[in-house]
């Protein structure tokens, strides 16, 4: 290949990224267009998009740097690696799909509206090309992908796990399911659809709920325990090690209720954690219950057994008994025998 070539297949490599670079390099705005705004806070969007930046300050994405949950297991971010994903750079800086970096401002912004949505050439991106629009957003196909979410969610696996599901495969993405279709108002008063930016996940009980169908049934002498997951389009429960899922029984004799029993947990567990899950388990085996699949357990019911009663547990750390605020009671059922 003569230089020319090469040089030409070098300025079109670079080209996508002169914009960044362009935009990181303070002082330097020569090479961006006169007017261009320099988008650089979440704040510069509220005056005109106050419906979205309401539910993104409402959203887990906004507390990523000040949830003192972070906080705490951070050792206040002097765990310096924790900020990658918790106060990151915008997506287009390290690119779509690759894990973030760190930055050192607006701290009380976390995952922002910048950190999505900067295109690589400095501008706002979005689903369409809208050129009469103050903010000239233009359509991204990377932004618009699964992998965008990936940059962060995929340490523990989500986004193989949906990658992997029928979901996947019906043309679904994240935001079918995270960011539902909301109605917004134009400053005309005329109204469009837009998409949710709440971002509802495992801190919000009827989202928990969608995941899954739980059942209890007898079969002869046994007590059938079922769960599917229906709603879930990775694995429920899905990401942090520590967040667990429990299918519960006690039975009721003329005496009164017995002593409520783990029938099952669905958790990924610790790397070092040497106990199995459940009885059965291998040491480090991993429970999660996967999109579209069902796990049944049967318990032999006692003599003298009138009633069983049945339940199933959201615990945001497995380490806590039912009565902890971290402990959501998602289903209950009584079989009388
Ligand atoms: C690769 C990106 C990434 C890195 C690095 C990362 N996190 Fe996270 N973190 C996430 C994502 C994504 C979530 C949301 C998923 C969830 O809540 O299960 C999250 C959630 C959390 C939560 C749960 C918050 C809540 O309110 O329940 C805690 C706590 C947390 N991270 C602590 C840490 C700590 C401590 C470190 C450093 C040791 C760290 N994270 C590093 C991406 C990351
Ligand atoms: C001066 C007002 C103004 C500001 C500031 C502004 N926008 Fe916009 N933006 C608009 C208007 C108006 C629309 C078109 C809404 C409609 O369809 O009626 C729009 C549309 C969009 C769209 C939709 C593009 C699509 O796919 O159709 C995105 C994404 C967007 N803005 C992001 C942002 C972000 C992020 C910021 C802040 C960094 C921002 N905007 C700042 C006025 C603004
Ligand atoms: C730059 C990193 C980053 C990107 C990109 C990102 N997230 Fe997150 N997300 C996080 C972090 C960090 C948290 C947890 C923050 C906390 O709880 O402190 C989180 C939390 C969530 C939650 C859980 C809320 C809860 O209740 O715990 C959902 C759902 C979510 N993100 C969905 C998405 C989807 C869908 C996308 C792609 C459109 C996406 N995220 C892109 C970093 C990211
Ligand atoms: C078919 C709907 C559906 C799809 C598609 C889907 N999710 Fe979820 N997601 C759910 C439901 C339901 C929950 C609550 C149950 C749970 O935590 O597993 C959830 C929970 C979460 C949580 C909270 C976990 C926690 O511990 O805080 C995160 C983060 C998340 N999803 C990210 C993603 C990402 C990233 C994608 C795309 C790769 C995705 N989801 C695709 C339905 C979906
Ligand atoms: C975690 C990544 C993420 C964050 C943070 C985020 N967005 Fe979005 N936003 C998206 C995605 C993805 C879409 C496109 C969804 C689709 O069309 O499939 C979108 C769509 C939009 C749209 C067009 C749809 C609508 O509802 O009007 C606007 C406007 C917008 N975002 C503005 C903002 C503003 C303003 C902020 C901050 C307050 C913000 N976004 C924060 C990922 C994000």
């Amino acid at each position: 290949m003569n230089l020319q070539t090469r040089i030409g297949i070098a300025i079109a490599v670079l080209a996508p990224f002169a914009g960044v670079i362009a935009f990181l390099s303070s002082g330097d705005d020569n090479h961006l267009e006169a007017q261009q705004t320099r988008w650089e806070s979440s704040t510069q969007c509220k005056s005109c998009h106050e419906d979205v930046f309401a539910e993104w300050q409402s959203s887990h994405h906004k507390i990523a740097f000040t949830n003192p949950e972070v906080r705490a297991l951070s050792d206040d971010f002097r765990k310096e690696e924790c900020m990658d994903c918790h106060l990151p750079r915008p997506l287009a800086v390290t690119g779509f799909g690759k894990r973030t970096l760190p930055r050192r401002t607006h701290f009380d912004e976390g995952v922002s509206c910048i950190t999505c949505h900067l295109g690589p050439d400095g501008g706002i991106v979005g689903r369409n090309d809208r050129p009469e629009v103050p903010c000239k957003p233009k359509r991204s196909e990377e932004f618009l992908a699964v992998d965008a979410c990936a940059s962060c969610h995929n340490q523990h696996g989500t986004t193989d796990q949906f990658l992997a599901s029928h979901y996947q495969k019906q043309g679904n993405t994240c935001a079918t399911c995270h960011m539902p279709e909301v109605e917004r108002q134009r400053g005309d008063k005329s109204k469009r659809m837009g998409r949710g930016h709440v971002y509802d996940g495992c801190h919000d009980v009827p989202t928990l709920k969608k995941a899954s169908e739980f059942a209890a049934t007898r079969d002869g002498g046994e007590l059938v325990l079922t769960l599917k997951n229906v709603g879930a389009g990775h694995n429920f429960p899905t990401e942090e090690r520590h967040r667990a899922v429990d299918m519960m029984y006690r039975f009721v004799t003329a005496e009164g209720a017995g002593d409520w029993q783990r029938a099952w947990r669905f958790r990924m567990p610790y790397r070092d954690e040497m106990d199995p899950i459940n009885p059965g388990n291998a040491s480090g085996e991993n429970t999660q219950l996967p999109a579209g699949e069902t796990k049944s357990i049967r318990v032999a019911i006692p003599d003298g057994v009138v009633a069983v009663e049945a339940r199933l547990w959201y615990r945001l750390t497995p380490f806590v008994d039912d009565a902890s605020p971290q402990s959501t009671l998602l289903e209950e059922r009584r079989i009388e025998l």
